[in-house]
């Protein structure tokens, strides 16, 4: 055992290998329950409004991830992160009344709402709780798939979620999962970038990585994310990347766009008497990415990864 010396004033005191690692395994815990805290509060904020602008986006990706998983009629299916329902909706329909789906959600405004809306539906095999994806507490063999939509590079600890994963689903069952790709174009950070420069502390939302904008370097690359699907027991990993245009109508649209997504857990930190100069900036900034017919037309790539249970 390695034994070094730390002297606090006069008191001399001896640390352990042992000690030091228990304090590293402590502060790592502590980054993770106050990242998950952030994410929650952060969530919550937008529960209300999450997908009204962009609904069809996140409609249509929800249904490209549930197809990428493969799922089936009758299946179980466990839905991680599942915001206000856009992928555990389109995975309702696609396992019909004998299947089954459950949705967890770190943010119980997300959590609730969400619950609500399947009361509304009147959907007797759809649930959705309050929960977390890297420790959902269900038995194992308990899904036929688990989905994440955008939420696996988010949460700290991705590789726990996996590993929880490979528990819970049957042997032979599928993983899949969506993250953001690259920006097709990086002019397209200008806006939410200028108004960021209003912060006490700006930080712009634009990433220098290529990966999933900002989240866990895992997912920075094709090689990386199946680097650490392989070590958490998963086989015949794939990731393919389509991209989808969308036009802009007005500036208002996207400012509120902006507002009704994660993206607002950084816009309420800009002081309040200064929103009206960063709104103003970053619709400058969108104004300038016009293209030559006059329209803001915006392309959002996605990487979808899938993935078998190895037995
Ligand atoms: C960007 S939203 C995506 C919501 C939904 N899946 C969709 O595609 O519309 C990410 C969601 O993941 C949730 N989340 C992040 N980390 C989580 C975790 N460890 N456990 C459960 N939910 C988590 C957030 O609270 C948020 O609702």
């Amino acid at each position: 055992m390695s034994v070094t010396r730390e002297h606090h004033g006069t008191m001399p005191t001896t640390t352990t290998q042992e000690q030091r690692d228990h304090r590293s395994q402590r502060e790592r815990e502590h980054a993770a329950a106050a990242r998950k805290a952030f994410i929650a509060e952060g969530f919550d904020l937008v529960a209300d409004t999450y997908g009204t602008v962009d609904g069809a986006f996140f409609e249509a990706s929800a249904a490209r991830l549930v197809e990428h998983a493969g799922v089936r009629p009758g299946d179980r299916v466990l839905d991680l992160g599942c915001g206000r329902g856009a992928v555990l909706f389109a995975a309702a329909t696609a396992v019909g009344p004998d299947g089954y789906v459950a949705g967890l959600d770190l943010s119980p405004g997300m959590a609730h709402a969400t619950a609500a809306d399947i009361a509304r539906r009147g959907l007797r095999n759809v649930t959705a709780r309050v929960g977390d994806a890297e420790d959902p507490g269900f038995p194992s063999g308990s899904f036929e798939a688990v989905l994440a939509g955008l939420m696996l590079f988010i949460t700290p600890d991705p590789a726990a979620v996996l590993h929880a994963a490979h528990h819970i689903l049957v042997p032979g069952g599928r993983f899949a999962m969506s993250a953001f790709g690259a920006l097709a174009d990086p002019r397209w950070s200008r806006p939410l970038d200028a108004a960021l420069a209003f912060l006490d502390e700006p930080a712009p939302a634009s990433s220098p990585r290529q990966g999933a904008r900002g989240g866990h370097p895992a997912f920075d690359s094709d090689a990386s994310i199946a680097d650490l699907f392989h070590s958490c027991g998963f086989a015949e990993v794939r990731t393919v990347e389509e991209t989808s245009v969308r036009v802009i109508e007005s500036g208002e649209e996207w400012w509120r766009s902006q507002w009704s997504s994660g993206r607002r857990i950084r816009l309420e930190r800009i002081p309040t008497d200064r929103r009206p100069a960063a709104k103003a900036a970053a619709l400058a900034a969108l104004d300038e990415l016009r293209d030559p017919e006059g329209l803001l037309r915006s392309e959002t790539r996605l990487r979808f990864t899938s993935a078998v249970r190895v037995p």
